[in-house]
């Protein structure tokens, strides 16, 4: 028999309230990863991939609402429904996210060291064991070492702020792999690091979950990155999947526009600069434009992008595709 997926979304719409009303920003989003399997995320800022994670680990700021939606997890718990505690429970024991903005993970006024062995002893007592200072103190610093800090003793040691940016990541990448032993989710692992860095830090990523045989969501507007390092990738558009397919197959044989004009605005491999970006901006959440949420952008638009939301349908095998120009009549 298969295996259910580890973790299957179904149907998520999520808001958020503000002084200005609703914003409706997740539109009913579904999607798989089974175990094992490396996915990524694409689209621009603000399409709400952040929001998605953090709804399926439970962790949306205060001022999400709406919330509706199944998060399957291993085909029998929904995780939409468990108790807090039960969720606390399933996260320390293995899903875990290494946050967008580093500086905001660690804490500033104490050692890295400290911060660390905090984390750990919470995440050991809740599997009922409890470990000696000394324990505590092996166990991060093997973590450091895991992410291949030159000198993980003198890590240890530091505070936050005497560390560099590519070390810091590396220092909340050791955080997540505290709990990480089933998914990874990595939002933006390397944005604010420079070029050279970005690479050592998803190619460290990559060799973690793949000694750890992890499943990984890797969300990054580094394309090139998300084409080699997953399987298959979902295109987010201002709270919809439009397009999902096997990563050589979706970056390869783009069929939305959204993610054709994605793909065309990366910057090149060959190093010419930024491309063009994609006219217009993603549509604002409280009033979010009827029918397919790209029309007014898109130039294919025509009278019924405005009125009915296109369905995700399967174009060719395994690739799927949101879009009224290829739904045949
Ligand atoms: N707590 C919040 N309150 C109000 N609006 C929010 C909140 N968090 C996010 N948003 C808004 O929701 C939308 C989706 O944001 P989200 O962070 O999920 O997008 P994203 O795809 O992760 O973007 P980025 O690529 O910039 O990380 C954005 O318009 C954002 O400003
Ligand atoms: S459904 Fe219509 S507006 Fe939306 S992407 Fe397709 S052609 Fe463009
Ligand atoms: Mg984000």
């Amino acid at each position: 028999m298969e295996r259910p997926p580890l973790i299957e979304a179904k149907d998520i719409y999520v808001g958020y309230k503000t002084y200005r009303g609703i914003m409706k920003v997740l539109n009913g989003v579904s999607f798989h990863i089974n175990e094992g399997e490396k996915i990524g995320f694409i689209g621009e800022a603000g399409g709400g991939k952040t929001t998605l994670m953090k709804t399926i680990l439970r962790i949306l700021p205060p001022n999400a609402t709406n919330v509706r939606g199944k998060v399957i997890y291993r085909g029998k718990l929904d995780l939409m429904s468990v108790s807090e505690k039960e969720m606390k429970r399933i996260r320390r024991r293995g899903l875990s996210m290494i946050f967008q903005d580093p500086t905001s993970a660690l804490n500033p006024v104490f050692k890295v060291g400290e911060q660390l062995m905090d984390i750990i002893k919470y995440s050991r007592l809740e599997e009922g064991i409890k470990l000696s200072k000394k324990e505590l103190r092996e166990e991060a610093l093997k973590l450091l070492e895991e992410v291949k800090l030159p000198d993980p003793q003198r890590v240890f040691d530091s505070y936050p702020f005497q560390l560099s940016g590519g070390m810091r990541q590396r220092v909340v990448i050791a955080m997540a792999l505290v709990s990480a032993r089933e998914l990874l989710i990595a939002d933006e692992p390397t944005t604010n690091l420079d070029v050279t860095i970005q690479d050592q830090i998803l190619r460290l990523i990559n060799e973690i979950v793949e000694r750890r045989r992890l499943s990984v969501i890797l969300i990054s507007h580094a394309l090139g990155a998300v084409r080699k390092m997953t399987n298959r990738t979902y295109v987010l558009y201002a709270g919809d999947i439009v397009e999902t397919a096997s990563s050589d197959e979706l970056f390869s044989n783009p069929l939305h526009p959204y993610t054709r004009a994605l793909i065309e605005a990366a910057p090149k491999l060959t190093g010419e600069g930024i491309g063009k970006g994609i006219p217009g901006r993603i549509p604002d959440y409280v009033n979010p434009p009827s029918g397919c949420r790209f029309h007014p952008r898109c130039e294919y638009a025509t009278e019924r992008c405005r009125k009915e939301k296109p369905p995700l349908v399967e174009v060719r095998k395994g690739h799927w595709v949101a879009c009224w120009l290829y739904v045949k009549r």
